[in-house]
């Protein structure tokens, strides 16, 4: 077997094509891969050591482009955060409430977990004034969802669309606590809430439809937060006002972002790969069930609990995939990977089914209609549906041009795609992919055989 031709070209406009060109007979995937750290425990580790009091040293933090985002917002805001690196980041924290009024706008650029989580804390530090926005992606996405509860708490928040859509301008309040029903299970909701609720007086609680992953409540915890949890109820209500403590915080590896080795692994034939350092916290491993349910090879090894999230490196095998239906309480747990399981189901025999997961068409883009659009431009048999979409697998895949509509996850999943597609396929806008991992074109390069 000849190894695949997988080239970057950057573009007049700076963006980047990645063409994938498929040897004639074939390749396959060996090697053994350590992924970056997982993106939603880096934003919060970063975000809570800089409300906390005392220093934190991080391990592993992700340097993809959104925690840096987190990152130039709280060091604006008077945090000390040294120069981001795997090894060891150190937060100098400033206190709970002690956030300094920025002299600019805050950007959080692609970043949904930075605006929404950092506007809890923003709409609870009175007397200060803040603005905050993100680019184009960012500008269209929904922000009513937090924005709603934050002014059921006494939040004054303004922006376009009756205050919807970022830029949003901040007058900070000393809150109330609430009890507050989400309509939706939003990990991104549930911890703004409960960032407003640290600095409120009394006990503020967040119940959610279904439960949607459960870091903040972890850190919140590791950092010294009064929380308790009722999971019958999938309530969390936290105790303000709190006091947190600068602690040492290890990011394991981002399962969002092993998810594209594991579908690898099981559609390229004749492959085998370990991915290492997988955080497998159980309300993130719903890709785990998933890909079992469609007959993937794939083994849990050298399982341990580090620094309070459960971590495995994650065997995977090529085999034969058979079509599943997904919907209703999995979906929240494996949200971010839903595109990258529709590659898998263009590759498994039979109809897979993917309901409940309105949620895809709010994230980077709209990630039911993109990937259907995608996919079908190389051949397979996609439908949307207005909540998830119908994949009728097993037919052949064939190079053509496709575009990640500056999602990362849909950059990833094309590319993982285009390794069973025959002739030359040509990803526009592959730089997305540098949001969540920035190495993530060198890691396929190193691994194809
Ligand atoms: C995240 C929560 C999820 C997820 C996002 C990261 C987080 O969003 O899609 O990539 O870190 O809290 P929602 O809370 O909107 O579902």
């Amino acid at each position: 077997m000849s190894a695949a031709v997988i080239t970057q070209e950057t573009q007049t406009d700076l963006s980047q094509k990645l063409i994938i060109q498929r040897p004639p007979f074939g390749l396959s995937l060996q090697g053994r891969i350590r992924i970056p750290g997982d993106k939603s425990i880096s934003h919060r580790a970063l975000m809570l050591g800089a409300i906390a009091q005392g220093e934190t040293e991080i391990q592993g933090l992700l340097l993809g482009e959104d925690p840096r985002s987190t990152a130039s917002c709280f060091q604006a805001m008077g945090a000390e955060i040294s120069e981001l690196n795997t090894d060891l980041v150190k937060v100098k924290g400033i206190g709970l409430g002690n956030l300094q009024e920025p002299v600019d706008v805050l950007n959080a650029g692609n970043s949904g977990t930075t605006l929404r989580l950092m506007l809890g804390l923003l709409a609870s530090h009175p007397g200060r004034f803040f603005t905050v926005t993100g680019d184009a992606s960012l500008r269209s996405r929904p922000m009513s969802r937090v924005v709603k509860p934050l002014q059921e708490m006494g939040a004054q928040i303004w922006g376009r669309k009756g205050n919807s859509l970022a830029p949003l301008a901040i007058q900070g309040q000393a809150l109330k606590p609430i009890h507050y029903h989400s309509p939706i299970a939003s990990a991104q909701v549930k911890s703004c809430i409960l960032l407003a609720g640290l600095a409120t007086d009394g006990k503020t609680t967040v119940t959610e439809p279904a439960l949607s992953r459960d870091h903040s409540e972890r850190m919140l915890r590791a950092f010294g937060a009064e929380l308790s949890i009722d999971p019958d109820t999938n309530s969390v209500t936290i105790t303000g006002p709190a006091q947190l403590y600068g602690q040492k915080v290890i990011v394991p590896g981002d399962i969002s972002s092993a998810a594209f080795w594991l579908v690898a692994g099981a559609i390229v034939p004749g492959s085998e790969l370990v991915v290492e350092n997988v955080g497998v916290n159980p309300t993130r491993t719903g890709i785990l069930e998933a890909l079992a349910m469609m007959g993937a090879d794939i083994q849990l090894e050298n399982q341990r609990e580090v620094a309070g999230e459960p971590v495995a490196d994650i065997r995977v095998r090529s085999s034969s995939l058979k079509s599943c239906t997904i919907a209703g309480d999995i979906i929240p747990r494996m949200i971010d990977e839903i595109p990258i399981l529709a590659v898998a189901a263009v590759f498994a025999e039979g109809t897979t089914i993917i309901r409940d997961a309105e949620e895809l068409r709010v994230k980077e883009s709209d990630r039911i209609t993109v990937m259907a659009q995608q996919l079908n431009k190389m051949g397979a048999k996609v439908t949307e549906l207005p909540d998830g979409m119908e994949i009728t697998g097993g037919t052949a895949l064939v190079g053509t041009d496709v575009d990640s509509h500056t999602d990362h996850r849909i950059a990833m999943s094309l590319a993982i795609a285009a390794l069973v597609t025959s002739g030359i396929t040509t990803i526009h806008r592959a730089e997305a992919a540098a949001i969540s991992y920035p190495d993530f074109f060198n890691t396929l390069t190193a691994i194809v055989n």
